[in-house]
């Protein structure tokens, strides 16, 4: 049975006009990354994944490919998978397939921002789980967490390491939400990059190819298209590099002349020295000790840690801190 709600509230249009004016009015600059992932910019992630430098989706795949079966059990077998960010929802298989040899897969609630994405996963899933019951919510997880339907001892999972892009301060708060939503019995599954050798971890993010770049300039023809914008996407180049003191990738676009961008939808002008650069992501890298002391600060207790062959990425498992 497939059920979805969508959350989309009509003031979605008008949280994304204030947030784009916040941002190029501060200095320096900043942009969401969740304005990165329309429709071409779901599919250049997906072509990053892909990517031989970008190793986190690899990595991931390979621990729940390896470990599906020992996470679920360390998670007391539950008969219902949550899932934040679900998108395609091609790694979850692997976490179903092992709640199906388990007999005690029921229900699987996908959250996501993309309705088209997550019927089209939804159809498919159904297709290959006879008998799965799929309750999709089409929302914004970071401000609508409340609206998931919580059922009492579910896997909550959050892979991709998208945390990653959370300030300190959003991360703290939002790994507390999901605490204080949390019952006793649900356990929560994060996956999360881990800080390693520089050259690494600026080669995924500025990969030969150049999907990155591309990747990071959508949402230039994203802010064009919603607002009215007229960003010359020749006149920004894409920067990344690794920020030891915050052990995060910082992520920008850099004016390479000075530009005046008009944006009708704000009713502003944005004007960009030559060299300025306008942040648009961070991706942040942890260890476990780092992982472990963002658990406790939000009242979250690590149960279990589990890395690829190579140490590179890890997945963990926690539960609500007990009183
Ligand atoms: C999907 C947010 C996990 O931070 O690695 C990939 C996004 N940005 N390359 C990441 C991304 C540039 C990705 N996350």
């Amino acid at each position: 049975m497939i059920a979805i709600d969508v959350h989309l509230d009509a003031d979605a249009a008008a949280a994304m006009a204030n947030d784009v004016r916040e941002g190029l009015t501060a200095s320096p600059k900043e942009l969401s990354p969740k304005y990165f992932y329309d429709e071409r910019g779901s599919q250049l992630f997906e072509r990053i994944t892909e990517l031989p430098e970008y190793y986190p989706t690899r990595r991931e795949r390979e621990i729940l490919r390896d470990r599906s079966a020992e996470i679920l059990a360390a998670a007391g077998t539950p008969g219902t998978l949550v899932e934040l960010g679900s998108g395609s929802a091609s790694k979850t298989r692997h976490l179903l397939n092992a709640m199906r040899a388990a007999g005690s897969l029921r229900t699987y609630v996908p959250v996501d921002i993309s309705e088209e994405i997550t019927r089209r996963a939804a159809a498919e899933l159904v297709d290959e789980y006879p008998g799965l019951d799929v309750r999709g919510i089409v929302c914004d997880y970071e401000t609508h967490l409340e609206r998931v339907p919580r059922p009492e001892g579910a896997l909550i999972a959050f892979l991709g390491g998208t945390i990653g892009n959370f300030r300190p301060a959003a991360r703290r708060s939002f790994l507390a939400r999901i605490a204080t939503l949390m019952y006793p019995g649900d356990r929560f599954l994060l996956g999360t990059d881990l800080v390693k050798d520089r050259a690494i971890v600026e080669a995924a993010y500025n990969d030969s190819a150049g999907v990155t770049a591309e990747f990071n300039k959508n949402v230039l023809t994203v802010l064009n298209r919603e607002l009215g914008a007229d960003f010359d996407l020749d006149a920004f180049e894409h920067v990344a590099f690794w920020d030891p003191e915050n052990e995060w990738i910082d992520i920008r676009l850099r004016a390479l002349s000075e530009q005046l961008v008009d944006l009708t939808g704000l009713d502003m002008r944005a004007h960009f020295a030559r060299n300025e650069e306008m942040r648009t992501e961070i991706s942040t890298k942890f260890t476990r000790e780092r992982i472990e002391s963002s658990y406790a600060d939000a009242g979250l207790e690590l149960l279990e840690w589990w890395l690829d062959a190579e140490g590179l990425y890890a997945l963990s498992l926690a539960r609500p801190a007990q009183q």
